[in-house]
């Protein structure tokens, strides 16, 4: 069975540092806005990235919308460090750019992703993960899930597909779970999902009596 991965959706290298630790996390995703509220130089926090974790994948985004500027710039980002997955928009361009870069053996994310036929074309462009876009279309009043489910049908029809749904724009736990229920290859997260996926008020509620009854007993386990 494959395992379900958790990308930390970040530029933010204290963020990256403080989940890091647990082990928990298998990549990292960027994008232009990530990058811009890091206020980081894109290649340099890409490369403190790429190391911090070098057994996972860590898209970084071209920004160009012509396909000929796009593979200039995978070009030059994609020499950044060996995991890097070149990340690309979900436009023709985007998609073009995309069959060429996995041909070529460069992991690809295809990003903007708000509909089950995007995600067929990204998967017979090579894309190594596709990224729908959960969020912004709850945001919309649609249910986001109901795209996870639908390309999950989708490629679940044609085994050739190795394209993984890397469910983005996740906004709260609940996301995490609807779409681990329907077995989404990958989740990029923000720091405060996750930290939100293991805080439950029960949880420090027993703690604290755990604590007290403890205490009353004198004893030291050290
Ligand atoms: O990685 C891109 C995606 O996760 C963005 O999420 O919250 O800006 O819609 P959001």
């Amino acid at each position: 069975m494959p395992k379900m991965k958790i990308f930390l959706d970040t530029a933010d290298i204290k963020e990256i540092e403080e989940f890091v630790i647990t082990g928990l996390i298998d990549g990292v995703t960027t994008n232009p806005s990530l990058i811009a509220k890091s206020g980081r130089d894109i290649k340099e926090v890409t490369k403190e990235i790429c190391a911090l974790v070098p057994n996972g994948p860590v898209s970084a985004e071209v920004t160009a919308m012509d396909y000929k500027t796009m593979m200039k710039e995978a070009d030059i980002l994609r020499k950044i460090a060996d995991n890097i997955a070149i990340k690309v928009p979900l436009t023709f361009d985007g998609l073009r750019a995309c069959k060429t870069l996995s041909d070529d053996n460069t992991m690809v994310n295809v990003t903007l992703c708000f509909t089950a036929n995007q995600a067929l074309l990204a998967a017979k462009a090579g894309a190594t993960f596709i990224s729908p876009f959960l969020g912004r279309l709850d945001d919309l009043g649609q249910d986001g899930t109901d795209l996870i489910s639908d390309i999950s049908d989708i490629y679940l029809n044609y085994p050739e597909f190795e394209t993984e749904i890397l469910a983005a724009s996740i906004r709260s736990p609940k996301h995490v779970s609807d779409v681990a229920l329907l077995g989404a290859d990958v989740v990029t997260l923000p720091g405060k999902v996750l930290r939100a996926m293991y805080t439950h008020p029960l949880t420090d509620k027993g703690l604290d009596a755990f604590e007290k009854d403890w205490k009353s007993t004198g004893q030291s386990i050290l």
